[in-house]
């Protein structure tokens, strides 16, 4: 059978098993997905095994979504540009590697029907998470992409990648003086319980707010959106979700319901 895997360290907590799994049931596809530990320096060793174990391909999460990129022996634009990937592909001798984070993040939006073309677009965080969207939102055509950061030299090198297109570096404070229909956090702020500095005027001008992180209850910036009024106020699961379904059709051809397993998710979170 056809060999799937997740690299991760930690993976214990990896839904992706769960996901292609029932990806696979749905679309009575042969395949084995498992998550597999990896220790830290033996990644490239975990790949080799896979590939000679008759592996098909792979999701690699962190740590290591830099080492597989450097594996690769072709790669996707998306991921020349994050310089990540979190989706393999071994096909006739040769790694491929691609990203699709940004294409989660942005069917689990348009799944909301949220409207990003023309939209002024903020995204906060300018780290690996953001880097791994910016693409495919600007794919989306907004009127403009903002990149606040904390540290702001980050997320102004992210700017500088796509110098023809209407996006921009920022200070959080800077975000004070322009309005936006859609915030996205991409920081690790609220998984350490920092919130962020974003002003409720700010969030109460939005029509979206969206948070990359979910869990059971909404996190500190979504629970203030909601406090808010904002429209549409979505976690991250569906851009979990979308990002597994891009890759399974990758590997597939098949383009999975992504519905039904987003709901069951949901019911098991705790
Ligand atoms: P990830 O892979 O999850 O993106 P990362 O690459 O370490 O992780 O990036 C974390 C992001 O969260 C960065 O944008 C970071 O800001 P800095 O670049 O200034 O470090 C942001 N971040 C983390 N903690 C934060 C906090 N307390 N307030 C604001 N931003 C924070």
């Amino acid at each position: 059978m056809d060999q799937y895997r997740v690299f991760g360290n930690p993976i214990a907590q990896s839904k992706s098993p769960f996901i292609h799994q029932s990806f696979a049931a749905q679309s009575q596809c042969l395949l084995n997905y498992q998550s597999e530990l990896v220790e830290l320096g033996q990644f490239e060793k975990a790949v080799n095994n896979l590939i000679a174990n008759n592996g098909k391909g792979a999701n690699v999460t962190a740590p290591f979504k830099e080492q597989a990129f450097a594996m690769c022996d072709e790669l996707s634009e998306k991921a020349k540009l994050a310089g990540a990937v979190n989706t393999l592909i071994f096909t006739q001798g040769i790694i491929y590697g691609d990203t699709t984070d940004g294409i989660g993040l942005v069917s689990d939006l348009l799944r909301h029907q949220v409207i990003l073309q023309d939209s002024h677009i903020l995204l906060l965080g300018a780290g690996g998470a953001a880097k791994g969207v910016v693409q495919a939102l600007l794919d989306k055509a907004p009127k403009s992409l903002t990149i606040a950061n904390r540290t702001l030299s980050k997320a102004e090198a992210i700017a500088e990648q796509y110098p023809n297109k209407p996006i921009k570096a920022v200070t959080f404070s800077d975000t004070e003086h322009s309005q936006f229909d859609i915030i996205i956090n991409a920081t690790s702020a609220g998984l350490s319980g920092d919130s962020l500095p974003i002003s409720n005027n700010t969030i109460e001008n939005a029509n979206t707010c969206y948070d990359m992180v979910y869990g059971k209850k909404p996190t500190a910036f979504l629970q203030q959106a909601r406090l808010l009024g904002v429209e549409h106020v979505i976690d991250g699961l569906g851009m979990l979700v979308g990002q597994a379904a891009a890759s399974f059709q990758l590997w597939t051809d098949i383009n999975p319901e992504v519905e039904p397993i987003l709901k069951s998710l949901r019911e098991q979170l705790v």
